[in-house]
């Protein structure tokens, strides 16, 4: 595999990179288009459910700024759809486009679709490529996608900070007690994430926020936030709040139902924030797919530990 294909992978991958939790119910995807001798003409990503995909807007770009004819080769990050979604198939512009060759990452993981994407551009007569060392990156990229598509569920990420005691509850008057850098990767989870989850403790001991500000977030995003409370104890004033910030408050008596919901909205991506009792009892459900394991440094000249723990390999 040539080095610009390589390179241009690399460049889709990271403008893809970019809108991961801006896309739901779609996966994030970039495309870079290329002309005959391999020259970067333009990188472009899908950024929101309903607006063109990766491949078309490197097409429209690529017409907007005059050199269409020139677009030889596209370098996806996922195998371009055939089925007709809110924005019609990218099998179709791609074949009505000067485009001779696509190479793609990971394959369409939508067990209904499976293939159809690329077997329609080859029987067009367009020459189609995986690009296998691309394709794990590829594959991590939509590995939420991926779940919800064939599961109907979120992707569910239980995010936990311990102490140097291996405790989970801050010291009095503090809702915090991890390094400034733990705040800031805790902030781009939520970024990442169409739905936040929590418990009524850590909302009655804490009043949180939930909002992404220590990185700057997805223009107009929306998220659900799932408070599990069978007793009812979490305030009308806090759920009204919530609203304020941005969010759609829901209220959850069930663990199972409660993430069925989210699923069925379209939720593709959940973050768990929450206290010890709801962590324990998600993780126990087996519902969960990765945790990431914030543990304090007890020096202050080294770093927090951060290990991702995913459930198939637990
Ligand atoms: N270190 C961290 O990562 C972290 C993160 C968040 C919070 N916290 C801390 O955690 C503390 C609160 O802990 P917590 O354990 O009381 O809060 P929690 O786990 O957030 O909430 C527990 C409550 O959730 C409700 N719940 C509903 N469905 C449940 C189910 N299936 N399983 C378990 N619980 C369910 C229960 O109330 P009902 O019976 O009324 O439904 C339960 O009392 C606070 O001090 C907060 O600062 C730490």
């Amino acid at each position: 595999m040539s080095n610009l294909i390589q390179n241009a992978m690399k460049l889709a991958v990271e403008k893809a990179k970019a809108y991961e939790g801006a896309t739901a119910p779609n996966p994030p995807v970039g495309a870079t288009g290329l002309d005959i001798h391999g020259e970067v003409l333009s990188v472009q990503a899908h950024e929101k459910a309903g607006t063109p995909h990766a491949e078309v807007k490197v097409i429209e770009d690529c017409k907007k700024r005059g050199m269409l004819d020139r677009l030889h080769t596209l370098v996806v990050t996922l195998e371009p759809c055939n089925h007709v979604g809110k924005t019609g198939p990218c099998t179709e512009a791609i074949i009505q486009s000067p485009v001779q060759r696509i190479f793609y990452g990971a394959k369409d993981p939508n067990p209904k679709v499976q293939g159809a994407g690329a077997s329609m551009l080859v029987k067009a007569g367009l020459e189609v490529h995986t690009v296998p060392d691309s394709q794990k990156e590829c594959e991590e990229l939509i590995r939420p996608f991926a779940h919800w598509v064939v599961t109907g569920r979120p992707w569910i990420t239980v995010k936990t900070a311990f102490d140097e005691k291996g405790s989970m509850i801050p010291p009095q008057g503090q809702k915090t007690f991890t390094s400034e850098t733990s705040l800031v990767l805790a902030h781009q989870l939520r970024k990442k994430s169409d739905a936040i989850l929590t418990g009524s403790g850590t909302i009655m001991a804490d009043l949180p926020e939930f909002t992404v500000r220590k990185t700057p977030d997805h223009s107009e995003k929306m998220r659900w936030l799932v408070y599990m409370d069978r007793r009812g104890r979490v305030t009308e004033d806090w759920i009204n709040l919530s609203k304020t910030r941005g969010f759609k408050p829901y209220r959850g008596t069930d663990l199972e139902q409660a993430i069925e919901f989210l699923g069925s909205q379209g939720v593709v991506e959940t973050l768990v924030e929450a206290g010890p009792t709801l962590v324990a009892s998600i993780l126990e459900s087996g519902l969960w797919n990765e945790q990431v394991r914030i543990t304090k440094s007890n020096s202050k000249n080294t770093a927090d530990h951060v290990e991702v723990v995913y459930k198939d390999t637990v």
